[in-house]
């Protein structure tokens, strides 16, 4: 079954063409550039960013040099699969209106994807350079960051060859990659932090400052990251620039320590109570080598297996994690039934 994915729901406009789970081509345009001067993502600067880039991401994607060959191309896909929620209002409806208008013009199915489901599915996707074979069991537990989520799910199948998610523990407040884009915003290091607090954390003392640990009760499993940013906000904020700069590998490496703290011991306790058959994690964090490292760690000492994205490019948001969710959705055959019925859902959640 081939299938053309797309993926607008923050700041990278990307779309990839799949055979089944495989991936022939995965695309992805980046504007970070275009919103770090801001500090962050400004959604109608990402909807303006989507329009200009969308055709030709597509194009590529497809494999095609001009719109001609592209639209012979589209010819041969069977099913069209689009980031539906949650995400940014302005910038889902870009992907959802090309994937609309692409549906009804070409005659092609449509499905709609969760783009939380495409993170943890990310873990599924074939064939990139050879990636190699996976063997998963269930239910499973998966633990998935970006910057707009940060979740503890049970999977497991569903009857139609398809995958049940059941949210076990979230974070109440900010994303994991929200906190560490917020911390490294108030020292001044510009956006997207987590690669920059990454890079820095490297050569600095974890244990500089100390910082709380939220929800420290074992019996709850979610997560909440706002506390822990204004906690790092008071410890600092009377501090001279010059004792900042002084400290800033310490300052990242302790506020990233407590960062990979929770994550770690939230989806420990997770485990430990629902005995998963194994573990996958994913999401734009997981690119982060030292909670990498931590989480096959964790999943030594519990005797689980553990799989996280094979490429830096699958943690972070693409269309090929699209493209398998959307392959499993279109085996199920959960089509969208009225094309112009469907509409960007940002706060969309797991169906029930
Ligand atoms: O999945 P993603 O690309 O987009 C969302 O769905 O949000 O995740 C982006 C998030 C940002 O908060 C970014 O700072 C974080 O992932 N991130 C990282 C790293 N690379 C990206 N966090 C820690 N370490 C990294 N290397
Ligand atoms: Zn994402």
């Amino acid at each position: 079954m081939k299938i053309l994915a797309i993926e607008t729901s923050c700041d990278d406009t990307c779309a990839a063409l799949m055979e089944d789970d495989r991936v022939i081509r995965s695309i992805i345009s980046s504007q970070t550039d275009l919103h770090a001067r801001w500090g962050g993502v400004v959604p109608n600067l990402a909807r303006r960013g989507h329009q200009e880039n969308i055709g030709p991401v597509i194009q590529k994607a497809l494999g095609a040099k001009t719109t001609e060959e592209a639209e012979r191309k589209i010819g041969e896909v069977e099913v069209i699969a689009v980031t539906a929620g949650p995400g940014l209002a302005p910038a889902l409806e870009v992907g959802v209106e090309e994937a609309k208008k692409l549906a009804k013009k070409y005659g092609k199915k449509l499905v709609a994807v969760n783009h939380v489901e495409g993170h943890i599915l990310s873990n599924w996707v074939k064939n990139i350079n050879g990636l190699p074979k996976r063997k998963f069991e269930f239910p499973l537990l998966a633990l998935t960051v970006s910057g707009g989520h940060s979740k503890i799910v049970r999977v497991e199948r569903d009857n139609e060859g398809g995958f049940r998610f059941e949210t076990v523990g979230e974070t109440l407040d900010d994303a994991g990659g929200e906190a560490l884009d917020k911390a490294a915003k108030m020292l001044g290091l510009g956006y997207p932090g987590g690669p920059v607090m990454e890079r820095l954390a490297k050569d600095g003392d974890k244990d500089f400052l100390k910082l709380p640990q939220p929800l420290a009760d074992n019996n709850i499993l979610n997560y909440s990251f706002s506390g822990l940013k204004t906690s790092f906000y008071y410890k600092i904020k009377d501090w001279p620039e010059e004792e900042i700069n002084k400290n800033l590998f310490n300052l990242a490496a302790s506020f990233q320590e407590a960062v990979i703290e929770m994550l770690v011991r939230k989806f420990r306790l997770a485990a430990v109570k629902y005995q998963p058959k194994m573990l996958t994690a994913s999401g734009g964090v997981m690119a982060n080598k030292e909670l990498r490292r931590r989480l096959r760690e964790m999943a030594k000492k519990l005797e689980r297996k553990i799989y996280l994205p094979a490429k830096k490019e699958l943690n972070t948001d693409n269309a090929a994690m699209i493209g398998v969710a959307g392959f499993y959705r279109a085996k199920g055959g959960r089509w969208v039934n009225e094309v112009d019925k469907l509409e960007r859902q940002p706060r969309m959640d797991f169906e029930r």
